[in-house]
């Protein structure tokens, strides 16, 4: 899956890019059963909500689940993002975000870019998202919210939250917030489940909690350029990579026939 020319000149202007249904049902399907068995485990890579039994996040599940690990090495997943930063692209991180009906948290505002400078040593923002939606996301279920343009500023200052939700997070703060919004606005890119969004590691963003009935389960590759690899491992190697091996995609039907789950 190649990005038009279009799509590039979006994405560089604000900072994402939105691609609905890029995923078919099916394919989607398996990945959801495997999701919710992942989120099932009792394993130090599923971090739970503050209710320390809701999964919040699941890092990892390339390494250990057999859909994701052929999910990380996805043709629509890595092609788009090797066209946008120029070269072979390694996995710093890897994650399944639950959002979970009801119990799901918020995620504060910050940049992704941010956390892996500041953790990881991470050298420049040659780095960027491809998330996956498992679910169909609307304006109930926590959608992420970008504040579109505010990649150009480079990376701000940010504070180490580490009281507001069960997971740390570099988060910028409420005046800096304003100034963008009255620059670049607000948008919530919704979608049925399949949809893709590519998205600056620079990108401002975040999602409120899920209040409603229904799950929001969003699975995200985060990819670096191979030269801009990380420099120090102060977090665990299932948060941020140390395999810099360039990612070399599958087929395109690398989901076809998979097995089912094991919860
Ligand atoms: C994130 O920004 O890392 C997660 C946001 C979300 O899944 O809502
Ligand atoms: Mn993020």
């Amino acid at each position: 899956m190649r990005l038009s020319d279009e799509e590039l000149a979006s994405f560089d202007e604000l900072g994402y890019v939105f691609l609905p249904e890029r995923f078919t049902a099916a394919e989607v399907a398996v990945l959801r059963e495997h999701a919710h068995a992942i989120f099932a485990m009792q394993r130090e890579e599923v971090v739970r909500e503050k209710d320390q039994t809701t999964a919040r996040t699941a890092f990892a599940a390339h390494t250990y689940d057999e859909a994701y690990r052929r999910l990380g090495r996805h043709p629509r997943l890595i092609e788009p993002v090797m066209q946008l930063l120029g070269g072979p692209v390694y996995m710093h991180q890897f994650k399944i975000n639950a959002k979970a009906a009801f119990n799901g948290d918020v995620w504060q505002w910050h940049q992704d870019y941010g956390t892996w400078a500041r953790d990881d040593l991470m050298p420049e923002p040659r780095a960027m998202n491809i998330a996956l939606f498992l679910e169909d996301v609307t304006e109930f279920n926590g959608a992420l919210m970008f504040i579109p343009r505010s990649h150009q500023g480079g990376t701000l200052e940010a504070g180490h939250d580490l009281q507001t939700t069960s997971y740390p997070l570099w988060t910028i703060d409420n005046a800096t917030i304003t100034r963008l919004v009255e620059a670049g606005g607000l948008v919530s890119p919704k979608g049925p489940a399949g949809s893709v969004i590519l998205f600056h590691g620079n990108l401002v963003h975040g999602s409120p909690s899920n209040m409603s009935p229904f799950d929001r389960t969003i699975v995200y590759l985060s990819l670096c350029h191979v030269d801009n690899h990380i420099r120090q491992f102060k977090r665990p190697a299932w948060i941020a990579h140390r395999d810099f091996t360039p990612i070399e995609a599958l087929a395109d039907d690398c989901l076809a026939d998979l097995a089912p789950a094991h919860a």
